[in-house]
């Protein structure tokens, strides 16, 4: 009976995600790659950090991670604050959000370890035009999400051109038109969101990219070690057979 409950609660979660699936696109994202990284926090700074904080994030922490100096961040980077220690928080009170908004505007510092970064990359790619919305905008990944298309000038206006057949199949990946072009091609824009999630995967754990070099490092040692070990081993046991 035991054994029968637990393998129900074990294929539970699989059930779940298997039968509410939103189609999801995979991003292949590089957290080596600084480049990507700046471009993602460039796009952070001035796209995001306006509504959302990141409340967890240093910007001299993030200048050392992703190959900045501060006097870079300072000078590029830094709207919001005065002193690189400081955090990445936003002039807008809860209060306001909610007004203008309808929702509270919520951190982004660990958003993409509570939604994924495939989730997130496809977000940024979904909104399209809803006249039924306040802002004209919906999202197909973010059902009546409260926030308006902010990178629509980057990214044009698109519309949804297969709504039905994704309600009666609700894994059918998303179809747009485009209205309207945006600065950057559909490639550009793919790209631009690709750093972007990273940025946030890298903000919802600073750690990981330092956890890298010291893998790199454990393993070298490894490596020393067995040449030393190795020789010792045999030496001792020589004369045992
Ligand atoms: C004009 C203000 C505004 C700007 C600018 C803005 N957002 Fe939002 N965002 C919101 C609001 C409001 C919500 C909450 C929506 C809701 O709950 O309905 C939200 C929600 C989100 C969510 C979903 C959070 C969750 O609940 O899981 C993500 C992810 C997100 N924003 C990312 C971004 C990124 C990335 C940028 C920069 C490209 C950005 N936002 C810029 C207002 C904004």
């Amino acid at each position: 009976m035991k054994k029968t409950i637990l393998a129900i609660l074990m294929v539970l979660p699989t059930l779940a995600m298997a039968s509410g699936g939103k189609h999801l696109d995979e991003v292949d994202y590089d957290l080596h790659n600084k480049e990507s990284l700046q471009s993602g926090a460039r796009l952070f700074v001035n796209y995001c950090l306006s509504c959302h904080s990141a409340a967890y994030q240093r910007y001299n922490r993030m200048a050392e991670d992703i190959g900045l100096t501060n006097a870079q961040v300072t000078s590029n980077l830094m709207f919001a604050a005065e002193k690189v220690g400081e955090t990445m928080t936003v002039a807008m009170q809860p209060e306001d959000a909610k007004l203008y908004f309808g929702n509270p505007v919520p951190d982004l510092s660990v958003i993409a370890r509570a939604r994924g970064a495939d989730w997130l990359y496809t977000y940024l790619r979904t909104f399209h035009t809803d006249e039924s919305r306040p802002y004209g905008v919906n999202n197909t990944t973010f059902k009546d999400v409260g926030m308006p298309h902010v990178l629509w000038e980057l990214e044009g206006m698109k519309k949804l051109v297969n709504a039905d057949e994704m309600q009666k199949h609700p894994g059918t990946a998303p179809k747009f038109e485009v209205i309207s072009e945006g600065q950057m091609s559909a490639a550009e824009y793919d790209n631009a969101m690709r750093d972007l999630t990273a940025f946030m995967v890298y903000m919802g754990e600073p750690a990981k990219l330092v956890r890298y070099e010291l893998g790199v490092y454990v393993l070298l040692f490894l490596v020393l070690l067995f040449l030393v070990a190795y020789p010792m081993k045999k030496e001792f046991w020589k004369d045992i057979h």
